[in-house]
């Protein structure tokens, strides 16, 4: 691959998107939640070309991306607890991990020789358009190079995979900016698998019960790798303000007197805006203090978005091999 388009989001662009995907080609794609590196979920080589262009652990499994409720329900079956979160999340920032039907036509690499299947149906105009152009679903893990921070825009499509990938479709940044939220189903039981971009009270709200954490041994919780969403800095959590020299990612007004490099979340506490800036903040300090460098995060609370938020913080944070 020599060069990656930068695509517009106009049908010019969506029209190319398509015929790019149809013919097996990796197309980063806009969600609301981040961009997707997507490929035809039925196409094995398509398929194998996402892992190869990430750098991707065959063993994770992906995400299958569907236009509406009726193309997933093909793929999979669906207790009545998963087509009552169905009916009042999709399309939106939910995945639902289900029993794969035998004859669902999706390449073996997509769920990694399980018998479930991720599937969500994003709410993003532009993905929406391009999965009913193409009529059928895309496999799409988050468009960074494997263990990294995810993209929020274009340009961090193509400051990770530039040169690796056919096409990225420019929409601008994405509104929800931390990954889908992934309920799992394994024993009947609704289980919060990874905590993203809707809020497991409001899907308890819609259950009326609350979800089930996955045990420990459960091998199917994604992210299994515990270092992950990684900057090339050193992480400081909970901190209070940051030690000389450190970079600082604050939630809140900044603190008097800081002199490096400092960024906040959000000004007013609002765990909305704090979930669309993280990854552009932390890519941003990351290549302000440089990867010996290290940031110090103010605390985030740990209601609605910001199980998220300190999810995908504690997973930065985490000590690399
Ligand atoms: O918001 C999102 O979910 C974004 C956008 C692009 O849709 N996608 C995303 O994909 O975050 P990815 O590949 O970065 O994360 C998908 C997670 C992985 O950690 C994987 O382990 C888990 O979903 N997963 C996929 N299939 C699974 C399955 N059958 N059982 C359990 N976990 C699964
Ligand atoms: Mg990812």
């Amino acid at each position: 691959m020599d060069q990656t388009l930068r695509l517009a989001a106009d049908a010019e662009g969506m029209r190319t998107a398509v015929a790019l995907l149809a013919r097996g080609d990796l197309v980063a794609l806009p969600t609301e939640t981040v961009y997707g590196l997507a490929a035809d979920a039925g196409n094995p080589r398509a398929v194998a070309a996402i892992f190869e262009a990430k750098g991707r652990p065959l063993f994770n499994p992906l995400i299958v991306h569907c236009a509406d409720a009726r193309m997933a329900a093909t793929f999979a079956r669906m207790p009545a607890a998963a087509e009552c979160l169905a009916d009042a999340f999709w399309p939106g920032p939910l995945t639902l991990v289900l029993a794969r039907r035998e004859d669902a036509r999706l390449a073996d690499l997509v769920t990694a020789g399980l018998d479930t299947v991720a599937l969500r149906v994003p709410a993003h105009p532009v993905a929406a358009e391009i999965l009913h152009r193409l009529g059928r679903p895309v496999a799409a893990p988050s468009a960074n190079p494997s263990g990294r921070v995810s993209p929020t825009t274009a340009d961090h499509v193509l400051d990770g995979l530039s040169g690796r990938i056919a096409a990225v479709v420019d929409a601008g940044p994405c509104a929800v900016g931390v990954e889908s939220t992934i309920v799992g189903f394994a024993a009947g039981e609704p289980t919060l698998l990874r905590p993203g971009g809707l809020p497991a009270e409001a899907i308890e709200a819609v259950l009326d019960r609350p979800l089930a954490d996955p045990s420990d041994e459960d091998i199917t919780a994604p992210g299994q790798l515990r270092s992950h969403y990684a900057p090339g800095a050193r992480l400081r959590l909970a901190a209070s303000a940051p030690r000389r020299g450190e970079g600082w990612l604050g939630f809140g007004p900044l603190p008097d007197g800081v002199t490096g490099p400092a960024l906040t979340l959000t000004r007013t506490g609002d765990l909305r805006e704090a979930a669309a800036n993280l990854f552009g903040h932390l890519r941003a300090l990351d290549r302000k203090v440089g990867p010996d460098g290290a940031i110090a995060v103010a605390p985030v609370p740990e209601t609605g978005l910001g199980r998220a938020i300190n999810d995908r913080l504690h997973r930065a944070a985490a000590p690399r091999d």
